[in-house]
């Protein structure tokens, strides 16, 4: 019997919960691997469909597999829109992700479980409807031609956005795809484990994924960097907030000792906007703050590394190319649901049930 719980045990630090071919966390170094591609290569140079079959299928695609899984995910689009009568009250929720969460749980409710292709596209066209509905505005209806990272802009904003724009929102979904065992994975994981739906586990997923402390950052990110407003502010303001307890959004993380790899390279990708003419109209101000933020919690926590995460630059990024921050974190779904779903299907081929132990603390029987 176990009688005491191990430091860290309410967070599993550093449990091994399962084996993977999706994506490696070199949390000492700095370095995300995807299926044997270092994120920094794979981000600049593949799209959102590329990713699916990397992580699907277990390699990049070719021309025409691209073309096969670019055909599926809109063909998931498509339906989608035609559920959109169908899924209740979701789209009225105040928060976006609550509505995304609503709203996929309407799929699969038939004999038949939705594919993976079918819950990507679906979760595109669900956050830029509820973001439609909240401007007052109709949905707009998916373009099968296009990729997923381009209708979605065109669906939130109603236009067709720039190639520029649209490849640097593919450079962020392929970013975001997959992380380790990160709380929503770790969700959609221990759903499939015990035998239930695919949609089970992405409606668990998107759950854990809506926290603060996971995916729910960049919206706060964007509203930090509008309060502090100036470079010149930022230390006083981010002083301000340390004393009061709070935390610094976009910067921490509990794996990586250094800089988020993902921060380099969303970062990157929102000069490479800026410099095709785009104006990001944050990243300098963003540069300015992490700097600050990086050395408050540096003299505040001499024992523990603090830097910038992947939510610190999504806001960026985001915020340049057109969608309004309270989409940020079902923007994050749609591109770490490709990952949910290759968990998903890791996790059946194991056909263990994922069940840890805890340590009872309460009253002995009288
Ligand atoms: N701002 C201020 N203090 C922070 C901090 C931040 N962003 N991140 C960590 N800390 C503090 C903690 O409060 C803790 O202090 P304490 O020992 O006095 O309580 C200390 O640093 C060590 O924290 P740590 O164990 O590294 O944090 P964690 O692993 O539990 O948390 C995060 C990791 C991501 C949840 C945390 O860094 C955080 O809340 N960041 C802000 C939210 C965010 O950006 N989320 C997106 C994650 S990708």
């Amino acid at each position: 019997m176990v009688s005491k719980a191990a430091p860290g045990a309410a967070g599993l630090d550093g449990i091994v919960a399962a084996e993977t071919r999706l994506s490696e966390v070199d949390g000492e170094r700095g370095r995300l691997v995807l299926a044997g591609h270092d994120v920094e290569r794979l981000a600049g140079a593949a799209r959102f469909e590329d990713v699916c079959g990397l992580l699907w299928d277990g390699a990049l695609p070719d021309a025409a597999e691209r073309e096969r899984l670019r055909a599926s995910v809109a063909s998931g689009r498509l339906l989608a829109f035609e559920e959109l009568g169908r899924i209740g009250d979701a789209l009225t929720a105040a928060d976006a992700t609550a509505a995304l969460r609503a709203a996929m749980g309407h799929l699969g409710l038939g004999e038949a479980e939705p594919a993976p292709a079918s819950l990507a596209g679906a979760a595109a066209v669900f956050a830029a409807a509820w973001s439609r509905a909240r401007e007052g505005k109709p949905p707009v209806a998916p373009d099968p031609a296009l990729g997923q990272a381009a209708d979605l802009l065109r669906m939130i904003r109603g236009n067709a956005p720039s190639d520029e724009a649209a490849q640097a929102l593919d450079t962020y979904l392929v970013t975001v795809s997959d992380h380790g065992m990160n709380a929503s994975t770790f969700a959609a994981r221990i759903v499939a484990s015990t035998g239930s739906d695919r949609v089970s586990a992405i409606v668990a997923a998107i759950g854990a994924l809506k926290g603060p402390l996971h995916g729910g950052a960049p919206g706060p990110v964007l509203d930090m960097l509008d309060a502090i407003g100036a470079p010149e502010r930022a230390v006083e303001w981010l002083d301000a907030e340390l004393r009061a307890g709070r935390r610094i959004m976009g910067m921490g993380h509990r794996i990586y000792r250094v800089r988020d790899p993902r921060a380099a390279v969303l970062e990157a990708a929102a000069l490479r906007l800026e410099r095709s003419g785009v104006r990001t109209g944050r990243l300098e101000l963003a540069r300015a703050v992490e700097g600050a933020a990086a050395s408050a919690l540096a003299a505040r926590h001499p024992e523990r590394s603090l830097c910038a995460n992947v939510e610190f630059y999504t806001a960026v990024l985001l915020d340049a190319v057109g969608i309004p921050r309270t989409l940020f974190t079902p923007t994050f779904a749609v591109g770490r649901i490709v990952g949910w779903c290759a968990h998903v299907a890791e996790q059946r081929a194991t056909g263990r049930l994922i069940r840890p132990a805890s340590v009872y603390i309460g009253p002995a029987p009288s």
